[in-house]
């Protein structure tokens, strides 16, 4: 049985699982789907049309399903965001912010305060951390680590089991704005298993390889082969990743 506190605000048309609970001051929006055992904290809102599979933990202060507010003429506006899905036992911790259309896969985590873009894809057992950013259409693949403070910038690609160090900064844009409108970005691609330290930097465009490793504080402005551990600004290799290093002596 659902145990909704009165103080909530549910929308009759919204379906309940078994063992919903649902805290005082939440608000759930029209067509929201709660799969069974779902747990959505006080003062959270779901909007409309948001689909939260079973098991799914939603903390404090989160806003599911939020739609994007772009500025005046964004050539942005024309694509109308899906509903916003997570997929089982995900967590939403306190304060963060979930947009419509976003896509976050089963068993991750979306840390405090952390936001997660419209058309952004998460897949499993990914951790978005504290006060992250996954911006839109980025794509973030299985047992992804991104940890507190890290800007993936928009259509962005990071594929499974790739590790990114605290403060780890991705741009888009040579121009900074100046460029033909709908123009499509150059976002950086962060292949399987890579390794990216904290307050890393990386120019639009640059690809770093399966299992490469990038030092802290690095500005990585060409591409980075698969196992070379670049250091320094600009990043220069120094050397390989070992093979004792490699993800497969590492997988939990
Ligand atoms: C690269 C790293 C692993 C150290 O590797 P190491 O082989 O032990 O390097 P050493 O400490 O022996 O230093 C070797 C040289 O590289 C330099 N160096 C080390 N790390 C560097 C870095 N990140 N950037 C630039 N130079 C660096 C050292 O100053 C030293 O230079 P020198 O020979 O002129 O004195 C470490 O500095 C690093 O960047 N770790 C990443 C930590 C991180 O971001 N984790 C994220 C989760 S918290």
């Amino acid at each position: 049985m659902a145990e909704i506190s009165p103080a909530a605000h549910v929308d009759p048309s919204a379906e309940f699982g078994h063992g919903v609970s649902v805290a005082a001051g939440a608000v759930i929006g029209a067509g929201v789907v709660l799969g069974d055992g779902v747990s959505v904290g006080a003062s959270s809102v779901v909007h409309a049309g948001v689909v939260l599979g079973a098991g799914c933990l939603v903390e404090e202060l989160a806003v599911l399903g939020k739609r994007p507010r772009l500025r005046r003429g964004s050539s942005a506006a024309a694509v109308k965001p899906g509903a916003l899905e997570l997929g089982s036992e995900v967590t939403v911790c306190c304060g963060a912010v979930l947009y419509a259309g976003a896509v976050v896969g089963p068993g991750s985590i979306i840390g405090d305060q952390a936001q997660v873009r419209e058309g952004a894809r998460i897949g499993e057992r990914s951790v978005v951390g504290r006060g992250s950013c996954v911006d839109f259409n980025a794509v973030v693949g299985d047992r992804v680590s991104i940890q507190t403070g890290v800007y993936v910038t928009s259509w962005a690609v990071v594929e499974d089991d790739v590790f990114l160090g605290p403060g780890v900064l991705m741009t888009n844009d040579d121009t900074m704005g100046r460029h033909p409108r709908g123009e499509r970005l150059d976002a950086p691609v962060v292949r399987r298993a890579a390794r990216v330290g904290g307050a890393v930097v990386l120019v639009p465009g640059v690809e770093i390889g399966e299992e490469a490793f990038v030092g802290a504080g690095a500005v990585v402005t060409r591409d980075v082969a698969a196992r070379e551990v670049v250091l320094g600004v600009p990043a220069r290799e120094q050397r390989r990743v070992e093979d004792a290093e490699l993800l497969e002596h590492w997988r939990r």
